[in-house]
């Protein structure tokens, strides 16, 4: 029997402790530190990470010309940049049920139409589930090969017996490694089955996808060290009530962040949506009050969205503020300016604030369509459905110029909006030609003034 140790692991950045902590003295964070059980002689790490490469001079190395397979699946494509890389390892994080297994299966099925082999290794269901989910999704390829199988050691033999062009690993966290004592989905094995599949991925230039389950805090579950040892990290964001999906890169070794792909879960598996802004307006009520449109920029891509707001009078002594898909604390700062520079009476109004279509915004050029939404519900006039509405505010009530401007107008004007409230400074660099009005602001004031114009 070999000798079995308790330790404590955090499962934020992977420190050990003896003793339980309330707080990780690393990383800091609380009550990320976890029991677990390994045998006492454990080793850190049974797999050889050294290519036995010497230094070369960078420029004298090659690269071959067909970098990038692309899965056929545009959006996926897009936010990988281009295509995936060949021995590159990429995660692909999400909510249970929001759609990881079916979108990698999905690429799957287009890979191995083109590239040969795909090894789909399902460890969390089995084979017959598969295929009956495959069946749904449509014509199976003979070239896709499917396991249901947990060992890491066996998959690392079947990938270097197979040689698949991609393998797709779901889930990592039911991969174990037997040599390690502790259960599949601790840290130590996440870490250690994830180490090996990827060492493997850099020796064969196999890619290899990885799903990863989210907490319920949003992190992926296991250590945080699994992000910063893939190449790329994605993201499926989503409710599960609303059928469209988001695929976002937060990390992207080989291509740009924030890159977004929209996908719509139909009974067919998951579409792609070539035309995100017009579904995300599709259900906007013309003519009401408190509902702006603007064109925000995700990653390189305009995407036009609603933004929602309610003010009503509220009998609370704090009255309530309530955002979603949004800032709370940009909210709150635009209240106080709303107030305090522009002299509109929200102290006593309790205010929500949303973004529709279940997407979330980060960027500061639509401080001033989140303004006006909150102006025009307070003062039930609608802004007119033909406005779009751009601009960051400062403290001062100024309204200041957004980057990209020109693509964003260019998106409104293909969807037929007909103005656009937008900061003078940005003005001077727009060329933009057809039929839309450029209406240049620079303050807060001017702005409310031509949207809620009776
Ligand atoms: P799934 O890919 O299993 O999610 P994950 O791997 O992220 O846990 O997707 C599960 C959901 O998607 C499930 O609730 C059923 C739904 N679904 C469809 O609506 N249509 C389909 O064609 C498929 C395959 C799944
Ligand atoms: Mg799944």
């Amino acid at each position: 029997m070999p000798k079995l140790k308790t330790v404590f692991i955090c499962q934020q950045c992977g420190y050990q402790s003896a003793k339980w902590l309330g707080r990780c003295p690393d990383c800091e964070n609380w009550n990320t530190l976890v029991e677990e059980v390994q045998t006492a002689q454990e080793e850190p790490s049974r797999y050889n990470l050294s290519s036995g490469e010497k230094p070369r001079s960078l420029s004298e190395i090659e690269i071959s010309k067909q970098l990038r397979e692309p899965t056929q699946i545009k959006e996926l494509d897009r936010i990988l940049g281009g295509g995936i890389v060949a021995g590159s390892v990429i995660l692909v994080g999400g909510e249970p049920g929001i759609g990881k297994s079916t979108l990698l299966l999905q690429a799957s099925a287009k890979l191995s139409e083109n590239q040969g082999i795909v090894l789909y290794v399902s460890g969390e269901e089995s084979m017959r589930q598969t295929k009956l989910r495959a069946d749904r999704l449509g014509k199976i390829p003979k070239n896709l090969y499917i396991v249901s199988e947990t060992n890491v050691v066996l998959i690392a033999e079947y990938i270097k017996k197979y040689k698949p062009s991609c393998v797709v690993i779901d889930s990592i966290q039911v991969l174990y490694n037997p040599e390690l004592s502790s259960s599949a989905g601790s840290v130590s094995q996440v870490r250690e089955c994830s180490g090996m599949l990827i060492a493997l991925a850099k020796a064969t230039n196999i890619p290899i996808f990885l799903v990863g389950h989210v907490t319920k805090e949003g992190s992926l579950a296991g250590p945080r060290v699994l992000e910063h040892m893939v190449d790329t990290v994605l993201y499926f964001e989503g409710q599960r009530h609303i059928s469209f999906r988001i695929l976002r890169a937060v990390k992207n070794r080989f291509g740009s962040t924030n890159e977004i792909g929209v996908f719509q879960m139909t009974g067919y598996g998951l579409e792609e949506v070539e035309n995100p802004s017009q579904l995300f307006l599709s259900q906007r009520p013309k003519q009401a009050a408190g509902s702006v449109v603007v064109p925000c920029i995700e990653g390189t891509r305009p995407l036009l969205v609603e933004i929602q707001a309610l003010v009503s009078n509220s009998n609370l002594a704090m009255p309530r503020r309530w955002s979603s898909g949004l800032d709370y604390n940009r909210i709150s700062l635009l209240i106080a300016v709303l107030e305090k520079r522009v002299g509109l009476g929200l102290v006593n109004q309790d205010i929500f604030v949303n973004v529709a279509g279940g997407v979330k915004i980060q960027e500061p050029a639509i401080d001033l369509a989140i303004a006006v939404a909150v102006a025009s519900s307070l003062k039930e006039v609608p802004v007119d459905p033909e406005n779009i509405v751009l601009g960051e505010i400062g403290l001062s009530a100024e309204v200041r110029a957004v980057t990209f401007a020109e693509s964003r107008i260019k998106e409104a004007q293909r969807l037929g909006f007909k103005r656009c409230i937008i900061s003078k400074n940005n003005l001077k660099d727009i060329k933009i030609k057809g039929d839309i009005d450029l209406l240049g602001v620079e303050t807060v004031n001017q702005a409310l003034e031509i949207a809620l114009k009776r």
